[in-house]
Formats: C-alpha cells, sequence, structure tokens
C-alpha cells in the first residue's frame, strides 16, 4: 500500500502546509481522492462556525469499513490486522489477518441487524480491550449504526446517563473485563445501569472471563451464539460523508458529559492521514496504541486511522504494571514492535521502577514513539528517549482532544524537528492560533494566549448530540468564528507550540479529561455533604491531581466519611474520579456574590501558602487562613 498523502521531508511539510492554507479544498480534495468512495463528493467544504455548521466531502458516499477492511483484501487479506495480546502472558495471543478481521466484522454486523438494529440507531459498547470490542465498533460502522463506546472504567449511573442521553436501545458487552489482577465485572455493571433505564432492547454479551452473570429472558443474548447463526455475507451500507460515524462522551466545564458527534468521510480521512503523517507508517511495521479504546485516542489510532492505513495494530488487554513493570517492553520484544504511542502517566509510572524492567527486554524494533493526553514533562520525555527509544527513536508528541478526531499539533516523526515538552508544529490543514484575552489573535512569537483554531479540518466536532446549541455555547461562542479547544498555549520565538493546560474547569487526571463540576456533583450527593470545591494539583504520577474541599455536616467518623466519599465518587462517575486527597472545611472561600474563588484553592492544593492575592471581596477572609491551616 502506498500514501500519496505521505510528506516525507521538512521542505515538503512546509510546502504542504502553505498550500492547506491557501488552498484548503483542493489538499483535501487531493487527500481525500485517495479513499474508497461510493460516490464522489460535490463539494468538498461548506462552513461556518457560527452555528456551527461545518460539512466536508458534502454529497460524497462511503462506507468506512469498505476503507478500513475490504479495500486490503486482495492485497493484504492475509497480513495482521490486529495482534491481539492478552492481559495474561501465559495466554495465547491472537492474530487477525484483514481476512479474518472483515468476516468476524460481516457476521457481526449480521448479528446486530437480526438482534433489531438498523442504520442509525445508536448502539453502547462497554468491553473490555479484547478484539471483540475492535469487531462490534467497526460491525456498527458497516450498517450504519452510530457506536458510543464507553471506557470499561465507568459506573453504572454513568452509563445510564450516557444510555438516555444518546437514547440507545442495544448494548455490546462482556461478561468481565481483565485488567492486571483484577476481572472488571462488566454485564453486572451494565445490569445496574439498565436498572435505572428501560430504553434498552437488546444485550449482546461476549464470554470472556466467565464471570456469572444474569440473563434475562428476551433482552440478553450471548455473542457466540448469535454469531453461529448469522449469515456471513454483509454488505457495507451506503453512508453520507457526514452521516454520524459515532458518539464519543467526554468531560467538560459542566458536570454532565457532553456526546461529541464525528461524521463517517471526513473523520475517516483526517483519521487516517494523521497516522500516516505523525508516525510515518511504513507498510508492515506494527503500531501498538496502548490507549483503550474507550477513548479517542483508541478510536482513531488504534481502529480508524491505522486499519484504513492497511497497518498492523497492536492491541493490549492489560495494564502497563502486571504481572510486572516490564509488560509494555516484554511485549514490544515478543511482538517485535516498531511504534510505541502511550502517555506521559504512563512513562512517568513505569519510570518509578527503574530501568532495569526495560533493560531486561530487546527494543531494538523500536523505531517511532509517541506520546498523548497531557503535556509531557521534560524528564518522562528524555527518559522514554534515553531507555525506550535508546537515542535513536524520534518522539512525536501529539496534541489534540476528542473533539478534534484526530492529531492537530506534533512533529512528524523524522521529518520535522522535536523539542522536549513542545508539541511544535500544525499538521498541514491546521490553523491554530493564540487569542488574547479581548478576542484579538496574537501576532509574532514567543507569545502565551488560549490555543484556537481558525479554519475547519475534516475531523472537526460536528456537534453534540442531542443538543447542537451546547456545541456551539461550549467551543465556537467564547471566540466568535473561531473553535476554542480550552487549552492555554505558549509559542517560542521557532513557532513551536508548548500547550500548558486546560485553562478552563477541566482536569486532566492521568491523560483523562475530569470536569470539576462533575466530581463535585458526585461529592455532593453523598449524605451530609453541604458543599464541596474541587480543584486540581500536580502530582508525580498522574499529572494532576484531584484535590476536593468538602463542607461536612459532621455527625460522623471522619476518616469513614471520607472513605464513603469516596465510594459515592466511584459510584456515580468511576473509580478515575475519585479524589485524590478530601480537606474537610468549615467554609469555602466566596465572593458576595456567590462564587467560588478556585484560584485561592489551587494555590492552597498545590502548597502554595504565599501571596494569595487580592482577598478584598471575599464574603469571609478568613476562611482562607482555616483552610490553609487545615492543608493536608
Ligand atoms: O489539555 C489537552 C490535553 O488533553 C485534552 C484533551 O483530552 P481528551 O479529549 O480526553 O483527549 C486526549 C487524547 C487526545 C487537551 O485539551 N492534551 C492532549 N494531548 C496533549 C495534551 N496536552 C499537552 N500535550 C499533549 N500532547
Amino acid at each position: 500500500m502506498s500514501y500519496p498523502y505521505k510528506i516525507g521531508s521538512k521542505e515538503a511539510y512546509q510546502a504542504a502546509w502553505k498550500r492547506s492554507v491557501e488552498d484548503p479544498e483542493g489538499f483535501w480534495a487531493d487527500v481525500a481522492g485517495n479513499f474508497d468512495w461510493k460516490k464522489r463528493w460535490d463539494k468538498v467544504l461548506d462552513w461556518n462556525f457560527t452555528e456551527p455548521n461545518v460539512k466536508w466531502f458534502v454529497g460524497g458516499k462511503l462506507n468506512v469499513t469498505e476503507n478500513c477492511l475490504d479495500r486490503h483484501l486482495v492485497e493484504r487479506g492475509d497480513e495482521a490486522a490486529i495482534i491481539w495480546e492478552p492481559n495474561n502472558p501465559k495466554e495465547q495471543y491472537r492474530t487477525l489477518s484483514y481476512t479474518e478481521l472483515h468476516a468476524e466484522v460481516c457476521r457481526f454486523a449480521n448479528v446486530l441487524k437480526n438482534n433489531g438494529v438498523r442504520k442509525g440507531d445508536r448502539v453502547c459498547i462497554y468491553m473490555g480491550m479484547v478484539p471483540e470490542l475492535a469487531i462490534a465498533v467497526l460491525a456498527c460502522a458497516r450498517i450504519g449504526a452510530i457506536h458510543s463506546v464507553i471506557f470499561g472504567g465507568f459506573s453504572a449511573k454513568s452509563i445510564a446517563d450516557r444510555l438516555v442521553d444518546a437514547q440507545a436501545e442495544y448494548i455490546v458487552t462482556a461478561d468481565g473485563a481483565y485488567r492486571g489482577a483484577k476481572d472488571i465485572p462488566l454485564k453486572s455493571v451494565i445490569d445496574d445501569a439498565l436498572d435505572q433505564v428501560d430504553i434498552v432492547k437488546k444485550v449482546i454479551v461476549l464470554l470472556r472471563t466467565k464471570t456469572p452473570v444474569s440473563m434475562i429472558k428476551n433482552r440478553d443474548v450471548w455473542w457466540a451464539d448469535e454469531m453461529a447463526r448469522a449469515d456471513a455475507a454483509c454488505p457495507a451500507e451506503v453512508m453520507d460523508a457526514e452521516d454520524p460515524l459515532f458518539i464519543l462522551y467526554t468531560s467538560g466545564s459542566t458536570g454532565k458529559p457532553k456526546g461529541v458527534v464525528h461524521s463517517s468521510g471526513g473523520y475517516m480521512v483526517y483519521a487516517a492521514y494523521s497516522f500516516v503523517n505523525v508516525f510515518q507508517y511504513e507498510p508492515a511495521q506494527i503500531h501498538f496504541c496502548t490507549a483503550d479504546i474507550g477513548w479517542i485516542t483508541g478510536h482513531s489510532y488504534i481502529v480508524y486511522g491505522p486499519l484504513c492505513a492497511g497497518a498492523t495494530v497492536m492491541m493490549f488487554e492489560g495494564i502497563p504494571t502486571w504481572p510486572d513493570a516490564g509488560r509494555f517492553w516484554d511485549i514490544v520484544d515478543k511482538h517485535k514492535v516498531n511504534i510505541l504511542y502511550t502517555a506521559p502517566t504512563a512513562i512517568r509510572s513505569l519510570m518509578a521502577y527503574g530501568t532495569e524492567w526495560v533493560d531486561k527486554h530487546d527494543l531494538s524494533s523500536l523505531r517511532i514513539l509517541g506520546s498523548v493526553g497531557e503535556p509531557i514533562n521534560e524528564e518522562a520525555w528524555h527518559w522514554f528517549d534515553k531507555h525506550v527509544g535508546k537515542g535513536k527513536c524520534p518522539i512525536v508528541d501529539t496534541w489534540w482532544q476528542t473533539e478534534t478526531g484526530g492529531i492537530m499539533i506534533s512533529n512528524l516523526a523524522g521529518v520535522t524537528p522535536a523539542k522536549p515538552s513542545f508539541a511544535t508544529l500544525p499538521l498541514p490543514g491546521v490553523q491554530p492560533v493564540l487569542m488574547d484575552e479581548k478576542g484579538n489573535e496574537i501576532e509574532g512569537n514567543d507569545v502565551s494566549g488560549n490555543l484556537c483554531i481558525k479554519f475547519p479540518w475534516p475531523s472537526i466536532i460536528r456537534t453534540t448530540y442531542g443538543d447542537h446549541e451546547r456545541c456551539r455555547a461550549n467551543y465556537f461562542a467564547a471566540y466568535p468564528n473561531y473553535y476554542f479547544t480550552g487549552d492555554g498555549c505558549y509559542m517560542d520565538v521557532d513557532g513551536n507550540y508548548r500547550i500548558t493546560g486546560r485553562v478552563d474547569d477541566v482536569l486532566n487526571v492521568s491523560g483523562h479529561r475530569i470536569g470539576t463540576a462533575e466530581v463535585e456533583n458526585a461529592i455532593n450527593m453523598h449524605e451530609g455533604v453541604v458543599e464541596s470545591a474541587v480543584v486540581g494539583y500536580p502530582h508525580d504520577l498522574k499529572g494532576q491531581g484531584i484535590y476536593a474541599y468538602v463542607i461536612h455536616d459532621n455527625t460522623h467518623d471522619e476518616e469513614l466519611t471520607r472513605q464513603d466519599i469516596l465510594q459515592t465518587v466511584a459510584r456515580i462517575i468511576g473509580p478515575i474520579a475519585k479524589p485524590d486527597k478530601i480537606q474537610f472545611v468549615k467554609g469555602l472561600p466566596k465572593t458576595r456574590s456567590g462564587k467560588i474563588m478556585r484560584r485561592i484553592l489551587r494555590k492552597i492544593a498545590e502548597g502554595d501558602m504565599s501571596n494569595m492575592g487580592d482577598t478584598t471581596t471575599l464574603l469571609d477572609p478568613q476562611v482562607v487562613d482555616d483552610i490553609k491551616e487545615g492543608k493536608l
């Protein structure tokens, strides 16, 4: 397979970027022409950022799975599409060739149809990292159903909220999932969610962990039974380029997660284009993205991008530290992985175990390393470079978001230069700008501001499911006619971008986005809690930790209450949102208008007790001293 849209030199990068700004439609038409369309588009782009209304490849018809599967069958049908490494290294790994993956996807697509799923229906997928997760995702795309994958760490309540928001009538799950030493009882969590929601018609359950499950007559069916009676052939549904491909929920600054909607045509083109260019992918290389398919990184760089490019992807069920801290390196060695794409939080945690775990394994197959999800600190960058890449593998620091669908700012491996802790330069087709508080673009270099994008790219968010106004208000209102990322950014003298973190009330904990309001809502549900305020603080491993200030009516034992609050948060959102620290306080620093001054709470959480700034507007300045005294 060749990639005519691959940019292979610094000069080509500069020329491509220039063309993408001067003639974006011509630029993207050339890229999109390398994919299989059932009908070519009539118009490349229609857009405004006021409604917003963005349409790419207008009138084009395609099916994403024909691009990810069918078109590879003749030339590379026998080559591995997915190599799956199980949680337990003693269990046999599995390889699915393109031919096999295609067959499984078609058969499971028929299972979905046999169970009533039709084009446009929403299917919630709640599974561990098994090949059947990728199969379920692609099977939805095959028949034009809209998948909504929910990460296996979310609670029943979170699932119930998402089911209702997406009006999803179908679920694909498993009895359980293995993650390190733990078994997660997925079906049982789904059952708890279904006690709260009555719209679900069918639940398809994969047998994985042999965890006992309740199977409700006429509602719950086994994956294997359904596969056994399904037809093998499933023609791909003809989809409009703008038909939604999936919904993925992500946290924002309000209490309720948003269903980010991505399109079929534009998303696919950008996922493949960014995959090939950022990682400089060469046919037959093995690409290992360690993210879970429950997050956007897994959607774009385990499933859609690589498969569309005919790549071989490594999919891993487990965690980096089980059965020992050498597990990633064992996988790299065992399967001769060429590209390793992971998160700073994983690097920092493995770093803490020492280099002997890395040094034990032969990592000479590695060519390219990648980082995603949060700013990578220089120490982690250098450790990754020295001990994993042995100083020979370019590192790509890839900045992007659930809403952007694909990597937006990153060096291209070995083509454009890396700079530790900088995402560096935009991909051709991406036009970032820094904005000042007044809403003006900041000119020149060596400047800081809020990061916006001034022109659409094919995989931009189309809407927030069921509530377009929310999409407008969240992303297109702060700066009229710009997409606002929510991130702060510094640009160095050479024009390299360095993402400095969120400027809204969103935390980034271990590379996962969590809204402070969401955590506060969950804490406030615990009996006896009067009020709470949640802020982030620097955390050695997680990047950011969650610090909660809680006013409690104090009738119970403090330590027990703390544990109960953690339990409540795990129930309401999931264990990932559990606060790292809970400080009980008598009052919160509020202005006379009742607004919590988070700036002060952040400083205290960071341990910076010096100058608290102007506290004269506080209703009761004394609370600040009380909180300082009680700091954990
Ligand atoms: O703050 C940025 C941070 O993660 C946010 C997006 O989170 P999410 O939608 O969950 O997607 C994560 C995976 C794409 C961004 O707003 N972020 C992501 N990548 C980087 C980053 N911050 C700094 N450097 C990065 N490379």
